[in-house]
């Protein structure tokens, strides 16, 4: 059984022993959620699929969904990135609908929270690597970018191996398996550049050894085939979840979506002067420039305006939108709720320049001029050493917290 299995089957127990008391906090009960597990323990099921940087752990998306889903009703994240909500959801039973303006991390949602046949996949895996690896020249290179820019991100060979691939997942006639083998594709981009793994931005590593596409590939297949087997163990059969590229602050955006109320929504926005998602993806855009699959009928342009701008908070505009972004972001999804229904809002506070900028004071107190009624606040832990989940330069609760790492939950009375 997997540790995930474990406290699904163990709650409420679990849930309860990750938190300690802490009071009250802004009117309101708060407590402290630890997560002391590593990155790997973190990624069962389907959560391992896509490195998606800034996605939260999947237990937060789990001790939230079983402490204020309503039975019966769907779940919707409004920033869904990668889709951990929408397959804790899952898991759970629920309904789920999600929307983000990262063409990749709505295709890595779609892929994480699809059912598959695993003989299907793996007769078609089959086929795109002796499609790839059949002789003649390889069809396809990126065109945004300049064959000097290529060559400082990925050697020749890379270059040719990848392109192979990409061709023959999009010789492949449109289907989920087509869906899964893009994600495949998407996810070993940086692993076979010349970037460094971890960082989030793209810089070059120049002692980095990146690996070779066709063995990246072969690997990040079987490590997914191995985690939706675990998925298809622990989530029930036949859970619809949606996710959608849109933009979030856009209230029809979520009547295109569906049609009836939710009984909890997450909201988990990019954190102020950490990064802009976009910026961070530029290899993977690279190769999947003009995927009809990713881009629908939106253009890299359209997708960059309609981005909420996190960083750098030097700018005194951008703070502005910052907040402006995320309230009209929570009015639309939150006229959603059913009534009893809760807003939960995954949010850190930023330094700037070594001032404090209490971002989730602002939002707290935003929200309830919105005319949502206070419930309970959580704080997440910070855990150091390697293969933790680790945010050494954001929140600490072991000592004198200044900089909190929040979880704010507001009922729709
Ligand atoms: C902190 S991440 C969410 C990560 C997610 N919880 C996960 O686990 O993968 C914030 C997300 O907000 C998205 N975003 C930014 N502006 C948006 C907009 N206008 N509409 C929808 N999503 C937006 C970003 O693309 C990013 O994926």
């Amino acid at each position: 059984m997997t540790q995930g299995e474990r406290d699904l089957k163990s709650e409420p127990g679990v849930a309860v022993q990750r938190f300690t008391d802490q009071g009250s906090y802004l009117g309101v009960p708060c407590k402290i959620l630890d997560i002391p597990e590593s990155i790997p323990a973190l990624g069962y099921g389907s959560h391992q699929f896509f490195r998606y940087y800034g996605k939260f752990p999947s237990l937060v998306g789990r001790e939230i969904i079983a402490r204020f889903h309503q039975p019966g009703r769907p779940v919707l994240d409004c920033y869904a990135g990668s889709g951990t909500t929408l397959v804790e959801a899952q898991i759970r039973g629920l309904t789920s609908y999600g929307m983000d303006i990262n063409p990749l991390a709505v295709l890595a949602a779609t892929v994480k929270t699809a059912y598959y046949s695993l003989p299907q996949l793996e007769s078609a895996f089959v086929a795109v690597m002796k499609a790839a690896r059949a002789p003649g020249p390889a069809r396809w290179i990126p065109q945004s970018v300049s064959g000097e820019k290529l060559a400082k991100w990925f050697s020749r060979e890379a270059v040719e191996h990848l392109s192979r691939l990409r061709t023959a997942i999009e010789d492949l006639e449109p289907s989920p398996e087509k869906l899964f083998f893009l994600t495949c594709f998407l996810a070993i981009v940086r692993r076979t550049s010349n970037a460094f793994d971890g960082e989030v931005r793209p810089h070059v590593n120049k002692e980095k050894k990146p690996r070779e596409p066709f063995i990246a590939f072969e690997n990040k297949f079987a490590d997914m085939r191995a985690g939706l087997n675990e998925l298809d163990e622990m989530r029930p059969e036949k859970i619809a979840a949606s996710c959608v590229l849109a933009d979030n602050r856009e209230v029809a955006a979520y009547s295109d979506l569906f049609s009836e109320e939710v009984g909890l929504v997450v909201a988990h926005p990019p954190y102020l002067n950490s990064f802009n998602y976009l910026q961070v993806f530029g290899l993977e855009f690279m190769w999947g420039e003009d995927l009809p699959e990713l881009w629908g009928d939106w253009t890299m342009r359209r997708i960059r305006a309609a981005e909420h701008k996190a960083w750098p908070a030097t700018d005194v505009d951008l703070v502005e939108r910052y907040y402006a972004d995320f309230f009209a972001t929570a009015k639309a999804a939150s006229a959603r709720l059913a009534s009893g229904g809760v807003l939960a809002v995954v949010v850190g506070d930023a330094t700037v320049h070594g001032r404090l900028e209490p971002v989730h004071r602002k939002m707290w107190e935003g929200l309830t001029e919105l005319g949502l009624a206070p419930e309970e606040i959580w704080l997440r832990t910070t855990h150091y050493g390697i293969g933790k989940y680790a945010y050494s330069h954001r929140a600490d609760y072991h000592g004198e917290a200044r900089k909190k790492d929040a979880i704010l939950f507001l009922r729709n009375p």
